[in-house]
C-alpha cells in the first residue's frame, strides 16, 4: 500500500529585531489575513508582552494570547516554551469574549508549557530589590518571568499538563514552599519586604484561574502542529520581545530570561528546523528600550526624545513605563538581522519624525576604535558613530501607497537597504500610522 503524501505545510516566523515594542502586533495581524496562515503561535516569553491590536474601533491589548486573536479563522498556539501566566491568560479570555471573541474553542497550549506560580512576581521583585544592592536593577516587567525559567532550568517548574493530574496539589504545595523560603530569605538577609495579605490574594486569584485552565484546551502542541503541517496548513510563529533581549545574544544580563532568536522556534513549538520558511524581522524606523541597560543610540538631547515618547506613545504596554528612545542603530540591527537570519523586514512608525535632521548609528566605538564585532557588554561602548539624514516632519502620516511617500522618507528606505544589501534583506512593508490600512509596500 502506498504511504498518503506528507504535505509540505511550512512555519513562517515573525521577530522584533530590536529591543521590542517594534509593533509586531500590527505585523502578525497583516500576515494573518492573507488566508496564508491557519495558525498562529507563541513560542517563547510570556506575559512581559504587549501587543496592541486595532481592528475598526476596537483596541487589544494581550499579554499571553497570540496576536491573530481578532481574527475569527484563526487557531491560537501557546507552545511548550512560553511560560504561561494563568491569571494574564483567564483575564485576557474573558476581555476577548466581552468584545464578543470567543477564542478558547480555537485556543491549544502546550502540556509541556510551563505554568508562572502566584509567586513567581513575588520572587523577580526579590531579585530586582537584591540586584538594586548592587545599582543594577534589570527592570524588569515584574511578571515572574526569571523565576519561572529559573525554575524550568532547575527543573523544578510546574507544567500546564500537571493542572490534570492528580499530584498537582502536592506539587504546587511543595513548589510554593521552596518560593516561600527564597522570600523568607531575602527578607531576611537582604531586607527585601513582602506582604502575606497581597501574596494570599494573588495565590486565590491564581487558584481560581487555575480552575478556569482545567477547561481549556490542553494539549501535546508538537503533535498538534505536525499534524496540521501534514496535512499542508501554515503557521505563523509569533516572537515576543525582541532580539536584542534574547539571553544569550543579547546585553545580558539587561535582557529577557528566553531566547527570542527564531531559533528558538523549533524548541519552543517542537517542530524539526526543515519546516521553517521565511523569517520576517520588524523595527522601528528609530530604536527604543525599556527598562535597565545601556543604550548606546540614545537620543541625547532629552527634549527632542521626549518628543519621540510622546508622538509614538512609547509607554510600556505592559509596565506603562516610558521607553528611552534612540535614533535608528544599524550596527545593532545588522548583528541581529545575521544572528536570526531574516530575509524580509518591516519597518513601523515610519511616520513619526519630528525634525528635518535626524541621525543614524553606523557603528560603536570603543576607547577611540571602531568596533567590527558587537561588544560584549554594551557599557563597553564609549561612542556611536552617526551618520545624518534629512527628516520628513509629518508628511508620511497614513500615507498607504510607494508613489505619495515623501522624498526624504524614500531616500532613507534606499539608504537602509543600501547599508544591508550585503545581508540581503528586502523591505516588505513600512507602518505609517496606527490602523490596518496605514501601510505601503515597498520592496514587491
Ligand atoms: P523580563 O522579561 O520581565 O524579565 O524583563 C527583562 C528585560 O526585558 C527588561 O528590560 C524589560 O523591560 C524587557 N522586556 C521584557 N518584555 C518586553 C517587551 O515585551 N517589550 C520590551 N521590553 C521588554
Ligand atoms: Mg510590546
Amino acid at each position: 500500500m502506498k504511504k498518503p503524501k506528507n504535505k509540505k505545510g511550512f512555519v513562517d516566523v515573525v521577530v522584533g529585531l530590536q529591543w521590542g515594542d517594534e509593533g509586531k502586533g500590527k505585523n502578525i495581524d497583516e500576515l494573518l489575513s492573507n488566508g496564508v496562515y491557519s495558525g498562529v503561535a507563541r513560542f517563547q516569553g510570556g506575559a512581559n508582552a504587549g501587543h496592541t491590536l486595532k481592528l475598526g474601533n476596537i483596541t487589544f491589548i494581550g499579554h499571553i494570547i497570540p496576536s491573530g486573536c481578532l481574527q475569527e479563522d484563526i487557531e491560537l498556539y501557546i507552545g511548550n516554551g512560553v511560560v504561561v501566566d494563568v491569571v494574564s491568560l483567564i483575564t485576557e479570555i474573558a476581555q476577548l469574549k466581552g468584545l464578543g471573541f470567543n477564542v478558547a474553542p480555537r485556543l491549544y497550549i502546550s502540556n509541556r508549557a510551563k505554568l508562572v506560580s502566584y509567586l513567581h512576581p513575588f520572587l523577580d521583585q526579590a531579585e530586582e530589590h537584591y540586584r538594586s544592592k548592587g545599582g543594577s536593577k534589570i527592570g524588569t516587567t515584574a511578571r515572574g518571568i526569571g523565576p519561572a525559567y529559573s525554575d524550568t532550568r532547575a527543573r523544578r517548574a510546574l507544567l500546564l499538563g500537571d493542572v490534570l493530574l492528580p499530584d498537582f496539589e502536592q506539587k504546587e504545595s511543595n513548589l510554593s514552599e521552596f518560593h516561600m523560603n527564597l522570600l523568607n530569605m531575602y527578607r531576611e538577609k537582604y531586607n527585601f519586604e513582602y506582604s502575606d495579605e497581597k501574596i494570599k490574594e494573588a495565590r486565590e486569584k491564581w487558584l481560581r484561574a487555575i480552575k478556569e485552565l482545567k477547561k481549556l484546551q490542553i494539549c501535546d502542541l508538537s503533535f498538534l502542529i505536525q499534524k496540521k503541517l501534514s496535512e499542508g496548513k501554515n503557521i505563523l510563529a509569533e516572537g515576543a520581545q525582541g532580539v536584542m533581549l534574547d539571553i544569550d545574544f543579547g546585553d545580558y544580563p539587561n535582557v529577557t530570561s528566553s531566547n527570542t532568536l527564531p531559533g528558538n522556534v523549533c524548541l519552543g513549538l517542537g517542530i524539526p528546523h526543515t519546516r521553517i520558511r521565511n523569517i520576517y524581522g520588524v523595527i522601528k524606523a528609530y530604536t527604543t528600550k525599556v527598562g535597565g541597560g545601556d543604550f548606546p543610540a540614545r537620543i541625547q538631547d532629552q527634549k527632542l526624545e521626549k518628543l519621540f515618547q510622546d508622538a509614538g506613545q512609547e509607554f510600556g504596554a505592559t509596565t506603562g513605563r516610558p521607553r528611552m528612545c534612540g535614533w535608528l542603530d544599524l550596527f545593532a540591527l545588522r548583528y541581529a538581522i545575521s544572528l536570526s537570519g531574516v530575509n524580509k523586514i518591516f519597518i513601523n512608525k515610519a511616520d513619526i519624525c519630528l525634525t528635518d535632521k535626524i541621525k543614524v548609528v553606523t557603528g560603536y566605538k570603543k576607547d577611540g576604535k571602531t568596533l567590527k564585532e558587537f561588544p560584549l557588554y554594551l557599557k563597553q561602548v564609549t561612542d556611536v558613530v552617526t551618520e545624518d539624514m534629512p527628516g520628513w516632519g509629518d508628511k508620511n502620516y497614513g500615507v498607504n501607497d510607494k508613489r505619495k511617500v515623501s522624498k526624504e522618507l524614500a531616500l532613507y528606505l534606499k539608504y537602509i537597504k543600501n547599508k544591508l544589501s550585503d545581508l540581503k534583506v528586502d523591505i516588505a512593508s513600512v507602518g505609517t500610522g496606527p490602523d490596518r490600512e496605514h501601510f505601503f509596500n515597498w520592496d514587491n
